[in-house]
């Protein structure tokens, strides 16, 4: 007989607190450090995919290990990277290891702590760390990356930053913390929208109203007084989209979020009138 999520649920439900109470440092805690687990190569390869890493890319691996991942960055998808690791001799070995790949001059090393570094540069982040570290980043992350950088992580979420995307990844080999199935998380840094912004065109005065959580919108617009009902609202890094009606007719806008104004255009209509729009507050 199979059992049932129910009987399993408080079995489950107390591994998950013990693991967690083990992983989150109580008020006058000793911090523990997150120790040296490698993420499997397939795992460190569709990481990468998922951040769509290119050779354009800056790619800094928060906690580098023995350097798998920037030297993968590096040699797979042409990226630079800089690795940043607490243990000099794991920076050693990494620095050995992007010689032996041919990728010393891309894949670099340094021996810091994540919490003081300034990685503003990167395009994209990854992280294999434990969630009271996650936790101290995701407000750092916010503040120092580029809006459309893209965050991958292996294993740990942050507390409150809803993933833009999730993919499991079946292990070849069985992994000591992971088991067989690894789970990785991918997130876009947003512009911050947040706001009430305003705009002219022919057709009239332009507002809208945007309330943002991480990533997440709530939209009001107006033209001319009138409502526009909103159906989809997206923003995605600096990339705001927005669909629904205006008086019955189909509109849509598309603009980035650039600091202190919203550039874009929006479609009007049922024959698709374009006009360009600049937002701002
Ligand atoms: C789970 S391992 C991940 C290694 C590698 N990124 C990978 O995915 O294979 C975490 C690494 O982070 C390092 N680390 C932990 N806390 C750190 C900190 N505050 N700053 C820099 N490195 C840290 C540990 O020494 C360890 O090598």
């Amino acid at each position: 007989m199979r059992p049932s999520f129910a009987r399993l649920a408080p079995l489950l439900t107390a591994f998950a607190l013990a693991l967690y109470s083990q992983a989150v440092p109580a008020q006058g805690d000793t911090v523990t450090t997150p120790p040296f687990v490698t993420t499997p190569p397939e795992v460190v390869d569709r990481m990468l995919a998922l951040a769509g890493t290119l050779p354009s890319d800056y790619v800094v691996d928060l906690g580098s290990g023995d350097g798998r991942i920037v030297i993968a960055a590096a040699k797979k998808f042409g990226a630079r990277g800089l690795g940043l690791e607490l243990d000099p001799k794991l920076v050693a070995e990494s620095r050995v290891n992007a010689s032996a790949a041919g990728v010393a001059d891309k894949a670099q090393f340094a021996v810091q702590d994540v919490l003081r570094a300034d990685f503003s540069k990167a395009t994209v982040v990854t992280a294999y760390l434990l969630p009271w570290l996650m936790a101290q980043l995701s407000p750092i992350f916010l503040d120092s990356l580029r809006p459309g950088a893209r965050i991958v992580t292996h294993a740990f979420v942050f507390p409150s930053w809803r993933p833009d995307r999730v993919e499991k990844v079946r292990l070849a080999v069985p992994h000591p913390s992971q088991g067989d199935e690894s789970t990785i998380y991918l997130w876009v840094v947003p512009a911050n929208s947040r706001g009430f912004w305003q705009a002219a065109s022919p057709e009239g005065k332009w507002s809208l109203r945007i309330d943002q959580n991480f990533q997440e919108v709530d939209v009001e617009a107006t033209l001319a007084g009138a409502p526009l009902k909103i159906a989809n609202a997206r923003l995605e890094g600096d990339r705001l989209s927005l669909s629904g009606t205006l008086r019955g007719a189909p509109f849509a806008f598309r603009g980035r979020v650039e600091g202190s104004r919203i550039a874009g255009e929006a479609e009007l209509g049922a024959d698709k009138r374009i006009t360009p729009l600049v937002f701002t507050k």
